[in-house]
């Protein structure tokens, strides 16, 4: 909650509740995605940067997917015009939001090189390629390449977050059991895996 509604919530409790009450008492005949999506695009509309990047990450966790946003900026052209919705997508593409990407959307996409297999050790390895940072956990014949984001709110999770088979993202605390992406603690959404194909001796990952 921001500053002036902490203040407002002091100055004037009462008034506040109401305000708190109305917003929770409307909309209930709506689902959590749609109500999710409406406040994405109330939040593109008023042009607030924190709200837009609070509100999208809600919206994902409810459900939402990147082609349902991308939708409703769309059908919400007639009031937010070309320029808002440019806004928005400029802050989601400085996210790097590994699902908004284009080959995520199954538009393209292509084999990239990830390293030698030889250098791929056992245990997990953090590679900062030319276009993107990645996970990769080898257990033997057994190789994972995992995007570096979180899944919860797109921290880019560094090397030393990796204990023996658990990742911490150090801002929420959400844990991943590396063997598989799956979240084990705190959160409910896997990290993002890449295609991966071993040619010769060489490790490939999709995207
Ligand atoms: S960003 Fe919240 S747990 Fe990673």
């Amino acid at each position: 909650m921001s500053d002036a509604l902490n203040y407002l919530l002091k100055v004037r409790p009462d008034a506040m509740k109401s305000y708190f009450d109305f917003i929770k008492k409307s909309g209930t005949h709506l689902d959590k995605k749609t109500k999710a999506i409406i406040s994405v695009i109330t939040k593109v509309d008023n042009q607030t940067e924190t709200g837009f990047k609070q509100y999208l990450s809600r919206a994902l966790q409810a459900g939402v997917t990147p082609d349902e946003i991308i939708d409703s900026l769309f059908i919400a052209f007639p009031s937010l015009g070309l320029t808002k919705i440019i806004w928005a997508i400029d802050i989601i593409l400085k996210l790097d939001i590994p699902d908004f990407r284009v080959e995520q959307l199954g538009l393209g996409g292509d084999w990239h090189f990830i390293g030698k297999l030889i250098e791929v050790i056992d245990g997990v390895s953090r590679l900062e390629l030319d276009e993107r940072e990645v996970f990769v956990y080898r257990h033997g014949k057994t190789i994972k390449v995992y995007d570096t984001h979180c899944p919860h709110q797109v921290t880019n999770i560094p090397k030393l977050a990796v204990s023996g088979h658990v990742m911490t993202c150090p801002k929420h605390k959400w844990k991943f059991d590396i063997r598989t992406g799956k979240c084990i603690v705190v959160g409910d959404r896997p990290l993002k895996e890449y295609k991966s194909k071993v040619d010769g001796n060489k490790l490939y990952a999709f995207w």
